[in-house]
């Protein structure tokens, strides 16, 4: 097992990854000075393939639990759902000591952060995320939220958890679609800050894919590294986060016109490939890391190349929004890889030569 610690101003925490963690749930809960009450909130397929682990984990120690298991899908991520899961909170008398375990991937984990940081002004959270994506990126920085109206993720939080247990063997049941877009934010974490860990998944990418678990363990704890690193010089999201947006303002273009049909981290991975072939095209990024990096990417599962590339509905989606003011956008571009710089200056031209190719 890996130790991690997130070293913030105010409430620094430990993630723990490894595999089999789910069983020592309970004696880690004690540890941290947690008996009595607590409340386990879940996903329907999580809930059916680890709820009964971690709960036999809990009981063995004694605790009384609620379980809360809501319908899977972004959807959930709601004030509605909210409300109703405060109505549960209060019959089950928790109060404010009364921890919340956040057990799924990152739906689950910003909703339960979300009524952790809310209900009674905040309960301790415990975040046990179960996706790759959420293990290596969504459930580290204390951003909790739910969705509302066109608001995403902006009804939110910045709540940090008390520990955070990453449980490598949970992601034995995800699939490998499910597995490759997790795959494509870890990337990010090695394009904008560590050629090396970029090399490690070079080498193991195939270990990666067959779920081996020593591989998997170094990958999620690096990319939680890299991530923490970040968020611990600037918690509250005021300038060097930005750099954790490298890919995503293609990313979300494509994401948008492709109606959700391409996942957010394929979407990612478009646009991690575009916007390193606009710093080509600028003459900043060599040849030979773009195609390091559309190899890597097409190795994970990944697509290389927009679906049906409506250049015109990209250049709208970002204009909507608000991405390209007075013709110039705001980029996170690559150098090298393991080093990025944010460039305002990009113009929508350029931008629509390098896509267009
Ligand atoms: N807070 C942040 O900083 C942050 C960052 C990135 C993304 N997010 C959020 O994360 C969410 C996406 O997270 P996600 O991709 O984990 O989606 P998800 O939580 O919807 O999980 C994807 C699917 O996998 C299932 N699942 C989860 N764990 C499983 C397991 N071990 N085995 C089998 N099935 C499993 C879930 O039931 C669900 O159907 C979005 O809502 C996004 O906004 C938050
Ligand atoms: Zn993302």
């Amino acid at each position: 097992m890996k130790k991690l610690r997130v070293k913030l101003v105010t409430n620094s925490y430990d993630i723990h990854i490894g595999s089999g963690l789910l069983a020592q749930t309970g004696q880690r809960l004690k540890e941290l000075g947690f008996s009595d009450k607590l409340v386990i909130i879940t996903d329907t397929t999580v809930g059916s393939l680890y709820g009964n682990t971690l709960k036999q984990a809990l009981l063995n120690n004694s605790f009384d639990i609620l379980t809360i298991e809501v319908p899977e899908g972004e959807e959930q991520k709601s004030l509605e759902t909210a409300g109703r899961l405060y109505h549960q909170l209060t019959d089950f008398y928790a109060e404010r000591t009364t921890p919340v375990l956040a057990l799924g991937g990152g739906v689950i984990g910003d909703l339960a952060g979300f009524i952790a940081a809310t209900y009674m002004r905040g309960v301790p959270l415990i975040q046990i995320p179960t996706t790759l994506l959420a293990q290596g990126d969504s459930s580290i920085g204390g951003k909790v939220a739910v969705n509302h109206g066109l608001l995403k993720n902006k009804i939110g939080a910045f709540y940090q958890p008390r520990l955070t247990i990453s449980d490598i063997s949970t992601l034995k049941t995800l699939s490998p679609r499910e597995i490759s877009d997790g795959l494509a934010e870890v990337i990010k974490h090695g394009v904008i800050l560590d050629s090396e860990f970029f090399g490690y998944l070079e080498e193991n990418i195939d270990k990666i894919k067959s779920l081996d678990e020593q591989v998997l363990e170094r990958v999620v704890s690096h990319s939680a590294e890299i991530k923490a690193g970040v968020v611990e010089k600037d918690e509250l999201d005021l300038g060097l986060r930005n750099i954790l947006n490298y890919g995503h303002t293609v990313g979300h273009a494509i994401e948008s016109v492709s109606e959700l049909k391409v996942w957010h981290g394929e979407a990612v991975a478009l646009g991690m490939l575009a916007e390193a072939r606009i710093s080509n095209w600028l003459g900043i990024l060599e040849d030979n890391e773009v195609i390091r990096l559309e190899n890597l990417i097409a190795k994970a599962g990944l697509p290389t190349e927009i679906p049906g590339l409506q250049l015109e509905r990209l250049i709208q989606a970002m204009k909507h929004d608000k991405k390209i003011l007075q013709g110039k956008i705001r980029l996170v571009l690559p150098r090298s890889i393991g080093n990025v710089f944010i460039s305002d200056e990009t113009s929508q031209s350029v931008i629509e030569e390098s896509l267009a190719g």
